[in-house]
């Protein structure tokens, strides 16, 4: 009869443990916030009209930490860059005359395809595609 309950009681703990476990997973579950999903939409952001870009000019795009520099190297050539340095994510500055971009805090510089010109940057900066539709110029992040 000792064995019998002793079994039975193994049983009914082993029982309960499973259900605590279960119980906390389904808690756990409900408590973890949803993954943020992206759309395409927020991949993609809207610049401006194409006449307000004349050519051999750039406008600094603003998104989140990164902003990105737009670049029209002709009548149908748009280039996008990242306007941060490679070097210490300093922000980067245009040079209309140069055609480059320009590095304040240590002197560095970029050619437009985004290849290190000179000075500390250690590597090119980050591309970014740049298409227009109907006019209007987007550019993908
Ligand atoms: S942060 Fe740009 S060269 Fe140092």
């Amino acid at each position: 009869m000792p064995r019998r309950r002793r079994i039975l009681r193994w049983l009914g703990g082993g029982f309960l443990s499973l259900w605590g476990f279960g119980f906390l997973w389904v808690v756990a579950a409900f408590l973890k916030p949803p993954r943020a999903r992206e759309s395409l939409a927020d991949r993609i952001i809207r610049v401006g009209p194409l006449d307000s870009l004349p050519v051999g000019h750039a406008q600094l795009v603003r998104h989140g930490r990164e902003p990105i520099y737009v670049v029209r190297t002709g009548e149908d050539r748009l280039i996008g860059l990242s306007a941060i340095c490679t070097h210490l994510r300093c922000v980067l500055t245009w040079d209309g005359d140069r055609r480059l971009l320009q590095c304040p805090c240590h002197d560095g510089a970029f050619d437009l395809n985004g290849n290190v010109l000179k000075g500390p940057p250690p590597g090119p900066l980050r591309r970014h595609r740049v298409e227009t539709r109907l006019g209007e110029i987007f550019v993908h992040l």
